[in-house]
C-alpha cells in the first residue's frame, strides 16, 4: 500500500470540524478588524525566500523543498506566507492608491524539518499581515487580536512573549557587541552556534542547547541597547497591552528564526506540545517591502501554526460529533424512494438526515441509527406508506408516535428548530 509522505498528514473527522471552527472564528474576527483574505500560490521562485527569510536561516539553509522545474527554473514550495504576501503587495502595486492594506491568508506551508509532535513537513498557517502603518498601535492591535482569537476559542495555557529587535540604527552596534561576547564563549558553544556566530549572532541567543544557554546567560541584551525611537515604540506597545490586561511577558531572548524582523517581535508559547512550544509568531518587518524591490513601506504580521493550535484545543475539547437529526429506515423499494426524497427536502432546509439503501432489516438499521447517534428515526414500510402514515421514534426516550406523511416534514423541521 502506498502511504503518505513522512511528516505530511491527512486531517480526518472529527478533527476536521475543529479546523473548520477555528477558521470560521478567525475569519470573522479578522474581517471585523478590517483584514481581508488573499489567496496565493504555494509555489514561488526560490530567490523570493532566500532574499526575504535570509540566506543563513535554518529555513533557507536546510528546510526548503526546492527543485528545478522542466524549464530549468528554481522553484520552492513556500515555507511561510509573508514573503509571498509581500511579493503580491509589490507586484500588484497595492501600495499605489491606498498603501494601508490589511490582509490574511490561510493555507499549507512546507519545511523539511525533522518530524515530531507539533512539527510537520507540510503544516498550515493562518497568516495575517498589515502594510503601511508604522505606528506601534498596530503592533498592539495584532497581539490583542491574536489573544482575542484564542480567548474566543477557549484556549488556555498559552503565554504571550514580546521583545524588540531594534532597527538598522541600533541593531548593528549591538550585533558587534554580541559577537565579541560570543567570541569569548566560543569554546562552550555547539557547532550550529559557531557556524552562525558571524552572519546570524542573534540566533545564538535562543539556542536550546543547555551548554549554549549557560554560556550565553550573561550576554548583552538588545532590549537594553535600543535607540530612542525603538525604545519609545516598544514602550507604547507595552502600554497598550498593559491597559487591556492581557497577560504577557517581555522576553529579551526572543529573536525569531527569520531575518526580516525589526522592532516588535512576539510569540505565543505553550507547554502543551512538548518541544514545539510556539503556537504563533510574528513581528514587524519594516525593511522587507523595500528589500524585495517595492517602496519604503512598513509592515507587521504574524502566523498561527494551525496544526499546533488544533492540537492544543483538542486536549481540552472533546471532538465535536455531527449526528444526523433524523435517520429514515425504509422497509421496501417504495419507502426507499420516499426516504431519498425526504432527505433531499430536509437538506434544502439545512437539516442533516440520513437513510440507508442496503435493504437490510429493521433491527440492523436501528443499530446503524444508534451508531450514527441520530436524534430521531422514521420507520417507513411500503404498507405504512399506502396508509399515509409513518412511525416516528425518539432515540433518546424511545417514545414512538404515528405521524401522517403529509405533516412529516413540518414536524421534523419544527422539532429540529426547537432542539
Ligand atoms: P514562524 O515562527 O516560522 O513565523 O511560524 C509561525 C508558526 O507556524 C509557528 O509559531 C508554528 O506554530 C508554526 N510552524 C512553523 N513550523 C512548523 C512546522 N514544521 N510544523 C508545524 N507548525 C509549524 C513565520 O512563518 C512568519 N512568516 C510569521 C509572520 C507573519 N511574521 C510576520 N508575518
Amino acid at each position: 500500500m502506498i502511504q503518505l509522505i513522512r511528516g505530511f498528514k491527512d486531517i480526518l473527522q472529527p478533527e476536521g470540524r475543529l479546523w473548520q471552527r477555528i477558521e470560521t472564528e478567525a475569519r470573522r474576527l479578522f474581517e471585523s478588524h478590517g483584514y481581508h483574505e488573499i489567496r496565493l500560490p504555494i509555489l514561488e521562485k526560490t530567490e523570493l525566500f532566500a532574499r526575504s527569510i535570509g540566506e543563513t536561516t535554518d529555513i533557507v539553509e536546510k528546510e526548503m523543498y526546492t527543485f528545478t522545474d522542466r524549464g530549468g527554473e528554481s522553484l520552492t514550495l513556500r515555507p511561510e506566507a509573508t514573503a509571498s504576501v509581500v511579493r503580491a503587495y509589490i507586484q500588484h502595486k497595492l501600495s499605489g492608491t491606498e498603501p494601508i492594506r490589511k490582509l490574511y491568508t490561510i493555507g499549507p506551508m512546507f519545511r523539511r524539518e525533522r518530524p515530531q509532535k507539533g512539527r510537520y513537513r507540510q503544516f498550515y498557517q493562518i497568516d495575517v499581515e498589515a502594510f503601511g502603518i508604522a505606528s506601534p498601535y498596530v503592533d498592539a492591535q495584532m497581539i490583542l487580536m491574536l489573544a482575542s482569537l484564542l480567548e474566543r476559542l477557549g484556549v488556555t495555557g498559552i503565554s504571550a512573549h514580546v521583545n524588540s529587535l531594534g532597527c538598522p540604527d541600533c541593531r548593528p552596534p549591538y550585533r558587534e557587541n554580541l559577537k565579541a561576547f560570543i567570541e569569548e564563549k566560543a569554546s562552550e558553544l555547539c557547532d550550529d552556534c559557531l557556524r552562525r556566530r558571524d552572519k546570524n549572532p542573534l540566533r545564538v541567543l535562543d539556542c536550546k542547547n543547555e551548554s549554549c544557554r549557560k554560556a550565553m546567560a550573561q550576554a548583552p541584551e538588545l532590549l537594553d541597547k535600543l535607540c530612542k525611537p525603538c525604545a519609545e515604540h516598544f514602550a507604547t506597545v507595552r502600554k497598550e497591552l498593559d491597559k487591556r490586561d492581557i497577560s504577557y511577558k517581555v522576553d529579551k531572548r526572543l529573536v525569531r528564526g527569520l531575518d526580516y524582523y525589526t522592532r516588535t517581535a512576539f510569540e505565543l508559547q505553550t507547554d502543551m506540545l512538548g518541544a514545539q512550544s510556539s503556537v504563533a509568531g510574528g513581528g514587524r518587518y519594516d525593511g522587507l517591502v523595500k528589500t524585495l524591490g517595492g517602496p519604503d513601506i512598513p509592515a507587521i504580521g504574524f502566523a498561527i501554526g494551525f496544526d499546533r493550535l488544533v492540537e492544543v484545543i483538542a486536549q481540552t475539547l472533546p471532538p465535536e460529533e455531527c449526528p444526523p437529526h433524523v435517520f429514515f429506515i425504509p422497509l421496501g423499494e417504495k419507502a426507499m424512494e420516499k426516504a431519498f426524497d425526504l432527505c433531499m427536502q430536509l437538506a434544502e432546509q439545512g437539516i442533516h438526515s440520513e437513510t440507508d439503501y442496503s435493504g437490510r432489516s429493521l433491527k440492523a438499521l436501528m443499530k446503524r441509527a444508534d451508531r450514527l447517534a441520530a436524534s430521531l428515526v422514521v420507520i417507513m414500510g411500503d404498507n405504512e406508506l399506502s396508509t399515509g402514515s409513518v412511525t416516528l421514534k425518539s432515540m433518546a426516550t424511545g417514545e414512538q408516535e404515528t405521524v401522517s406523511m403529509e405533516g412529516l416534514i413540518q414536524t421534523l423541521v419544527q422539532g429540529f428548530r426547537k432542539a
